[in-house]
């Protein structure tokens, strides 16, 4: 059993008013709050430990490269890779999966295909036009069963021999659907095609093992695992990562640099290029830590018992529905009430102190596909309660009544 109060002391910023009412932080979908252990370990790092990394010969620098490098090797350990150095640090996931789309396009040929779903979020649609277009591949997308469940007789049929790349997410962030990336990187190793995972809402919920999965690539965001922002990760298989030119040139990913030729470093660094966000690693490092205390099996069943007792709850509300109602779901619900808008509901909420997030979810294909405007999205996280959901269940009664 997991103490939701102890875990709640640990976020300060938990601890507010907003618009007079105490504070209901449901907006962990796009970025969950930080515990003091996070703060403290950015505080602690410029207090006492800032230099640059893997450049000087100093103590200073010696210590921040082995803080840091050990992050590197806490990640690993966090996903399973077989290696350290298949881990490359990211400013998030939509930079990891740019990273691949635009290191990737060496294997790919006019006519290729790249299969997406039809609920991914745009920072997996948008890096795969762009290489479509550059290269001539291109971009399938399969489409959804009504409850918002990737229908996979349909990917079945547009995986072929001319896919080379299979883009999906984990977690849809608008649906909160958990897609059976087991069989889907299966079915694509077997003709062939790499797959890379959109685990960006996945990863602060689940238990994820890159090596049992078999993914090709896995991204992810520190911020929406109680990190700080501005880092991420791209794992990657070793033979892919070798193959694959670096992303970006300047210090530290070359090997050998002369006006006339430049060899590149190892990796991880050749995807590297750059002064890291050293302070922010060492700090998603300590969000590792704190997640691992509390174990991420723990965390997920929680946020699976509010998912439940949410979904419950908000089922009394007149005219509620429910966008993404798939068998398998992570700790979100995205609804619409009536005719009202939810930007209007998201704004009424906001008055009541309750954050959630209205609109399209940056995933606007996905809002096409259902004919409507967005939803309201409340997304959970270990520190909420049943009661914050009473509140906001209450409130979104309140709201639909007035708007109505
Ligand atoms: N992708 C994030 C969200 O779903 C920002 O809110």
């Amino acid at each position: 059993m997991i103490d939701i109060q102890n875990i709640r002391a640990q976020f300060p910023i938990l601890n507010q008013e907003v618009n007079g009412k105490p504070l209901i932080y449901f907006d962990n979908g796009a970025s969950s709050q930080k515990p003091q252990a996070v703060i403290d370990a950015l505080v602690n790092y410029y207090s006492k430990d800032h230099a640059n990394v893997h450049r000087g010969v100093h103590t200073l620098s010696q210590r921040a490269t082995d803080k840091f490098e050990a992050v590197r090797k806490k990640t690993q350990a966090f996903v399973n890779a077989a290696h350290d150095h298949e881990i490359i640090f990211t400013r998030g996931t939509t930079e990891a999966i740019n990273l691949v789309a635009s290191s990737f396009k060496i294997f790919m040929e006019e006519g290729d295909e790249v299969l997406i779903s039809a609920m991914e979020h745009h920072s997996n649609i948008v890096p795969w036009q762009m290489m479509c277009e550059e290269t001539g591949a291109v971009l399938k997308v399969i489409p959804l069963d009504e409850k918002g469940q990737i229908i996979m007789e349909r990917f079945d049929e547009l995986l072929t021999g001319k896919t080379k790349m299979v883009a999906i997410n984990h977690v849809s962030n608008t649906l909160g659907t958990i897609n059976p990336i087991e069989e889907i990187i299966y079915k694509a190793h077997k003709v062939a095609a790499a797959v890379l995972i959109d685990g960006a809402q996945s990863c602060p919920h689940m238990k994820i093992d890159v090596q049992d999965l078999d993914a090709d690539f896995y991204c992810f965001s520190s911020h929406k695992m109680y990190g700080p922002t501005g880092i991420g990760v791209l794992y990657g298989k070793e033979e892919w990562l070798n193959d694959m030119p670096p992303y970006q040139g300047g210090g530290e990913m070359i090997d050998t640099c002369t006006f006339e030729d430049t060899t590149f470093n190892e990796l991880p660094f050749k995807f590297e290029a750059g002064t890291p966000n050293i302070a922010d690693t060492i700090a998603f490092g300590a969000a590792i830590d704190w997640m691992n205390e509390i174990g991420i099996e723990n965390i997920g069943a929680w946020e699976h018992e509010l998912l439940e007792y949410a979904t419950e709850k908000l089922s009394e509300i007149e005219g509620i529905r429910f966008i993404g109602q798939a068998e398998k779901k992570a700790s979100l619900v995205s609804f619409l009430v009536g005719d009202i808008h939810p930007y209007d509901l998201g704004t009424l909420l906001d008055q009541l102190g309750i954050a959630v997030r209205t609109g399209h979810h940056c995933t606007q294909p996905l809002m096409d596909y259902y004919q409507i405007p967005g939803t309201v999205r409340a997304s959970f996280a270990v520190y909420n309660t049943k009661e914050e959901i009473d509140q906001f269940v209450a409130a979104v009664k309140r709201a639909a009544l007035m708007l109505g």
